[in-house]
């Protein structure tokens, strides 16, 4: 058996991370959050662009360190290709190619949304296969078909906004500081989730669209300051229970029908919106009800990380996928 050592870099958007892992155990797993964001209410490309070449030496340099791993032990460098923010990968692809050639060792590179549900893999119980993932974050959600580790299929989709967007934009709408879904996840807690009703989407099969509850948000909110101005800072957490509710229910009614029709009950869900825990409860309920076996990630490898990666370019180590210095990040990346 190989126990590759493997030093893993994501940098797609707002967080640098560095990771190592050793036989497929996570070492170190080490984020810097970008705090230059919250003045402007969501990520500015440009300066995630920079605060990554800052972040990007340090960081490494404590995964190591955290590992008690010594840069001459790695058999390969990994990173995320994308998706994610041009600027913001460049960061970590340059970095990743000029170490893994220092070094002259192999380099992985790894599709940012697989990992986030090969975070299933890092820590016990594991998912079996055939499983469905709902993942869900900042840029992406997706009902994906996982046959193995690294053959998944996306069987639905969003047609328009992410959900983890509805959850940042509702927030931005109701004043809530960057990031905002957790914040709104935080007020929802605290308020009643059937006090106002939003529309549930109705798209076809596994799609789903999250433009249409964003605007009744919007409009709902116009209307009612319009009659009090104070509506807002009286309701504010149970607008957010109802919205969140509503997103929730979206969210589950289409991986519900997935997992009737292909008569799977090995139920995940990965990414940042995965770390809501209107989202987790919800889940163990319906774990209950539909007799699912539920796979829900640690808070830290819900958001964005390294150790997903490191999990991701483990498997592909294993397999021999590697890739080489011509490589450059792609933005859309899919698979
Ligand atoms: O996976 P992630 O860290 O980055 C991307 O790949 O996009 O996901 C970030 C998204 C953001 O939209 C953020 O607001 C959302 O995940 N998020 C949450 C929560 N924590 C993070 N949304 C709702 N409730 C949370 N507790
Ligand atoms: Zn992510």
């Amino acid at each position: 058996m190989i126990e590759p050592t493997i030093l893993a870099i994501e940098s797609s958007c707002d967080d640098t991370s560095a990771a190592v892992i050793r036989g497929g155990k996570v070492l170190s797993n080490i984020v810097t959050t970008q705090a230059v964001h919250v003045q402007y209410g969501g990520v500015v490309p440009e300066l995630a662009s920079r605060a990554h070449q800052q972040n990007i030496i340090p960081v490494v340099h404590e995964a190591l360190r955290t590992a008690n791993v010594n840069k001459s032990e790695l058999n390969a460098v990994a990173f995320t290709r994308g998706p994610g923010l041009l600027g913001a990968l460049l960061v970590g692809c340059s970095f990743a190619k000029s170490f893994a050639m220092g070094l002259g060792i192999p380099l992985i590179e790894v599709n940012h949304m697989q990992a986030h549900i090969l975070a299933h893999f890092i820590e016990d119980p594991k998912p079996q296969f055939p499983f469905l993932c709902l993942t869900v974050s900042g840029g992406h959600t997706q009902i994906v078909l996982v046959k193995d580790h690294l053959d998944m299929e996306i069987i639905g989709q969003t047609t328009d906004d992410a959900v983890g967007e509805a959850f940042d934009k509702t927030a931005k709408m109701l004043g809530l500081p960057y990031p905002g879904g957790p914040m709104l996840d935080k007020k929802a807690a605290l308020g009643n989730p059937d006090a106002f009703q939003f529309p549930v989407g109705n798209m076809p099969e596994y799609s789903f669209s999250f433009s249409g509850i964003k605007t009744s948000v919007l409009y709902f909110l116009r209307d009612r300051v319009k009659e009090n101005p104070n509506f807002v800072e009286e309701n504010i957490n149970d607008i957010c229970a109802s919205v969140q509710k509503t997103l929730i229910k979206t969210l589950l009614k289409k991986l519900k029908l997935a997992a009737k029709d292909l008569g799977i009950n090995e139920i995940a869900i990965a990414g940042g919106v995965s770390a809501n825990s209107g989202l987790r409860q919800t889940l163990q309920d319906y774990a209950v009800k539909y007799k699912w076996n539920v796979y829900i990630p640690a808070f830290q490898y819900c958001t964005d990380n390294a150790a997903m990666i490191a999990m991701a370019a483990h498997f592909q180590y294993l397999k021999g996928d590697f890739t080489d210095q011509y490589v450059s990040p792609e933005p859309r990346l899919k698979f």
